[in-house]
């Protein structure tokens, strides 16, 4: 029987592409150029893919699909998060989609607390004063931060991320609250305390932590209103998605200090973010980092493509999204 042939959109790790390459043809990407939805149709029909392994850098869309040949069975994409894919489109015309939950948990929590560590402890300020020579010598109130131990964190979106954190968290003598769409069972909450709103919650984050997905119900969610209700003085880490956060109102918070400091590894608009920020002292940036780990890439890599095996081979996905 013909090998079938999948579309990889982007560049993946070596051992993951060659996996791809042992069961079937592929069309790569070698430059790691992103790719127009032209170009994703050409290549698309060009090769009368059977699946397509995207990364958060395409946008799957109802256009797109109504563009893609006829042969194509599913669309695995190269992450937890799928705010990129039209799931319902792919429902409707019969296509899988899938993600890789759980292998990157751990990888994104570290990126999580090194973020809220790396924020309490101006650990930007810090690096950016001994590499510019600026470091005149130890003194008794230099670069003070704030501990986190016997500190209220608020985590908003409480899913297999968010608990993660929590349980990193708890062992830096962190107090644990959390919002979620559902209340977890009591084992999975292990002691933290469940706000039905995520006004109550903000209310008692001296440290506010976003794990939450960016849908329409959470797009915007951290406005200037919403910053009002936050201790004077809160932390705030992002490793979820940028358009949970209104960035005009955090830059201004963060400027007047209403927010003490900001660590964000995701923006809106990747990478042309928000140019307030690169100004701040008090705001700790990372590029995305969140699963960048050569474990955590590899296994995500092996995910998807487990995924396309299943669907192809027309068993059940193993992680479907519809
Ligand atoms: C991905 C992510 O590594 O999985 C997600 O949803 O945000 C990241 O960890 C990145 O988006 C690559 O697709």
């Amino acid at each position: 029987m013909a090998r079938q042939s999948i579309l990889l959109t982007r560049r993946l790790p070596p051992q993951v592409e060659a996996r791809a390459r042992a069961s079937y043809d592929v069309i790569d990407n070698p430059d790691d150029r992103i790719l127009t939805p032209q170009e994703l149709r050409e290549r698309a029909h060009n090769g009368k893919v059977a699946a397509l392994l995207v990364c958060t850098s395409e946008k799957v869309d109802e256009a797109l699909l109504a563009q893609l040949p006829d042969s194509l069975k599913a669309v695995a994409t190269f992450s937890v998060g799928y705010d990129h894919i039209d799931v319902a489109a792919c429902k409707a015309r019969g296509i899988m989609a899938t993600n890789t939950p759980d292998v990157l948990t751990d990888s994104t929590a570290d990126i999580a607390m090194l973020l809220l560590l790396g924020a309490a402890r101006r650990a930007y300020e810090g690096d950016r004063l001994v590499r510019a020579g600026e470091w005149k010598g130890w003194h008794t109130m230099m670069l003070l931060g704030v501990q986190p131990g016997g500190k209220r964190l608020g985590i908003f979106g409480m899913g297999r991320i968010g608990q993660a954190v929590a349980q990193r968290a708890r062992a830096f003598g962190m107090r644990i609250h959390y919002h979620n769409r559902s209340r977890l069972a009591p084992e999975l909450e292990a002691g933290a305390e469940y706000h039905a709103s995520p006004e109550s919650l903000l209310r008692v984050s001296d440290f506010l932590c976003l794990n939450a997905p960016s849908s329409p119900a959470t797009r915007g969610f951290l406005n200037s209103e919403r910053i009002a209700l936050l201790p004077e003085g809160a932390i705030v880490v992002n490793t979820a998605r940028g358009d949970l956060v209104v960035d005009d109102d955090l830059i201004a918070a963060l400027q007047s200090g209403r927010v003490r400091a900001a660590g964000l590894d995701v923006f809106a608009n990747e990478p042309a973010l928000h140019p307030g920020y690169a100004g701040l002292p008090n705001t700790l940036l990372l590029p995305h980092l969140g699963s960048a780990t050569i474990e955590t890439r590899d296994a995500m890599g092996f995910t998807a493509l487990d995924n396309i095996d299943a669907v192809l081979a027309g068993r059940a996905a193993p992680n479907p999204l519809w």
